[in-house]
């Protein structure tokens, strides 16, 4: 079969397309030929050293994939030849809270991931995908789709009315404008572009601020909900914009601590316990998560958002792409 390999983290280029046996699925494993795969901003990590040394080399990266199972080993119940399933970004989180075992199963990362013609599986690490979506949507699902689902429906509780913020286009800040509109939440997104701007309206937000031009977007959207403060941000900026999602919650609000998008910055920790923000540290989620966002997905008919699909031999082309930022919800790779 074929594979990309990681074989030094030093940059997209050092992501090498070579041969590798055919795996063949063990016990309690699943063998699925694997029809899509999509980006997330983590890879571009991994791919360029930012995980640190602890990183497994020769690497297959990728963590979030979609396929047929082809062959199931030993004991296996859940799933059979044909089905159409995701990986799960952890392979051995099935439920409850994240454990050190458990974070030590991320594909893409701690083990190899799914940009690999075939992939094992743990039995308990893959979801049969809502039967609505073509291979390149439930390829965004696993990591993307699944955090902003944590955030605000399991770690955290928003409901109907509520104002939700989200910064920038990327796949989880567009999954969260999505699942806010199906929750009838409202939602101001943040951009750095005008015509971005218009594709988040066009999916329902109801306030777009262009973080570029206004610094302190804290104020439009504090002045949107009438001095109050939104509900429940998805810090997807990381310290670069948590001093101004401070300033967006509102007292007693949330705050989802998910990425780092935005790199450096100052903030004043001390408006946590001076509006009591709640902040919770969001990794993206378990497979009993999963599941019960994909049944939310399957009864709304929720399609993500596909920016652009890159053919398997243009891994490297998708990553650049994903990394020049001009993209709108997420990239993804389909297998020949
Ligand atoms: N904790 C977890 O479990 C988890 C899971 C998934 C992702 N993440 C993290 O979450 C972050 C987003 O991931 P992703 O895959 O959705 O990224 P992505 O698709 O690559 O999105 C990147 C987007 O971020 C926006 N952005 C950049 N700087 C910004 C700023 N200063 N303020 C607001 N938006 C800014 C840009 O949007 P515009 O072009 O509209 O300006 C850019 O297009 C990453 O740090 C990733 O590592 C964490």
């Amino acid at each position: 079969m074929r594979v990309f390999e990681l074989r030094q983290a030093t940059g997209i280029d050092s992501l090498t397309l070579t041969e590798r046996a055919d795996p063949r699925p063990g016990p309690g494993q699943v063998l699925v030929r694997m029809r899509a795969a999509s980006l997330n901003y983590r890879d571009l990590i991994v791919v360029t050293g930012g995980m640190g040394p602890g990183l497994p080399l020769p690497l297959i990266p990728l963590s979030d994939g979609a396929g047929e199972v082809v062959e199931v080993g030993a004991g296996v119940k859940r799933v059979k030849p044909g089905d159409r399933v995701a990986g799960t970004f952890f392979q051995r989180w099935v439920t409850g809270p994240i454990t050190d075992e458990a974070a030590a199963t991320a594909l893409g990362g701690a083990i190899d991931g799914v940009l690999a013609e075939l992939v094992v599986f743990e039995e308990d690490g893959v979801v049969h995908v809502p039967e609505h979506l073509g291979w390149e949507e439930a390829a965004c699902l696993p990591c993307a789709a699944l955090t902003a689902w944590n955030a605000m429906f399991e770690s955290g509780a928003v409901r109907p009315g509520e104002v939700l913020l989200t910064q920038g286009t990327g796949g989880v800040s567009v999954f969260a404008l999505q699942f806010a509109r199906l929750a009838g939440a409202t939602v101001i997104a943040t951009t750095s572009s005008d015509a971005k701007a218009e594709r988040l309206r066009a999916l329902g937000a109801a306030e777009v601020i262009n973080y570029r031009t206004t610094a302190e977007w804290s104020k439009p959207a504090r002045a949107f909900t009438a001095g109050r403060g939104v509900d429940h941000v998805i810090e997807v900026g990381g310290a670069g914009t948590f001093e101004q999602s401070l300033r967006a919650v509102r007292r007693g609000g949330t705050v989802s601590f998910i990425g780092r998008v935005a790199g450096a910055g100052e903030f004043n920790p001390n408006w946590i316990f001076i509006k009591s923000v709640r902040v919770q540290g969001i990794y993206v989620g378990s497979r009993e998560m999963f599941e019960n966002m994909n049944r939310a997905i399957a009864a709304s008919g929720l399609r993500p958002v596909v920016d652009r699909v890159f053919a398997f031999e243009e891994a490297r082309e998708a990553l650049r792409y994903l990394e020049s930022g001009a993209h709108f919800g997420k990239v993804a790779i389909r297998f020949a």
